[in-house]
């Protein structure tokens, strides 16, 4: 497997892993009437404002996993409310109140953003970061690789240190994330934000 730079050719490949990885690191094509709502959140915004943050892993040319992030998660989600939200909720209405459906969730997300900007630990933490691999891509190193590949990048623009949100129900991602460093910096109902100096 080799690692490299994120191409727009890759694109395609990129969401079909955001989505087989996407349900605490498992399939979530059957959770969604449309999982690629998924990507408009989690993966595609990174690809199109940070793509020199993004990276691929490859075998036989075909991606099977990638690493994105942003050295300034403030900023970052300033420029989401400016060029990345408006298209996708003038083309997805508010979902209905009392539509609890995983869909509808998504949605609400979309419409109301992230909420990365009010996390109380960006000063020391700015930077945030995603990765997911296939399942025929994990538990050969390359995690690791893509995690050390992204944490070069985001020291040369600058960062101190780097968080991200992770399921309480995604058992091997916590392993691996306390593996590389990470700690609990804020329990959630739904898992925890970790971070790491960088
Ligand atoms: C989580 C994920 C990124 C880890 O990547 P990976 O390639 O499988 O992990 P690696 O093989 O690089 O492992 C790196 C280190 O973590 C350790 N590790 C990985 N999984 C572990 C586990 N379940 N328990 C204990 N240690 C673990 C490895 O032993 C290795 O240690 P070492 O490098 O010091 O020897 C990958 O499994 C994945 O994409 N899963 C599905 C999607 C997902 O859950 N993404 C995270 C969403 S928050």
């Amino acid at each position: 497997m080799e690692l490299r730079p994120f191409t727009a050719a890759d694109a395609r490949s990129l969401d079909e892993v955001c989505i087989r990885t996407g349900q605490h690191g498992g399939d979530a094509s059957q959770l969604y009437e449309e999982p690629t709502l998924l990507c408009d959140l989690y993966l595609r915004p990174y690809l199109a404002l940070e793509p020199s943050l993004a990276f691929v892993a490859v075998r036989h040319g075909r991606p099977l996993g990638y690493i994105v992030g942003t050295a300034d998660t403030l900023a970052f989600a300033a420029r989401c409310e400016n060029e990345w939200w408006p298209a996708l909720r003038a083309r997805h209405p508010r979902p209905a109140d009392g539509d609890n459906s995983p869909d509808a969730q998504l949605l609400r997300r979309l419409h109301q953003g992230v909420g990365m900007e009010t996390l109380p630990f960006l000063s020391d933490h700015p930077a945030h970061l995603h990765i997911d691999l296939l399942p025929e891509a994990q538990g050969h190193g390359m995690g690791r690789r893509l995690m050390e590949r992204l944490f070069a990048a985001l020291r040369e623009r600058g960062a101190a240190g780097v968080h991200l949100g992770v399921s309480a129900l995604n058992e091997r991602a916590l392993a691996f994330y306390r593996r590389m460093g990470f700690d609990t910096l804020q329990p959630q109902p739904w898992g925890e934000w970790m971070g790491r100096r960088l």
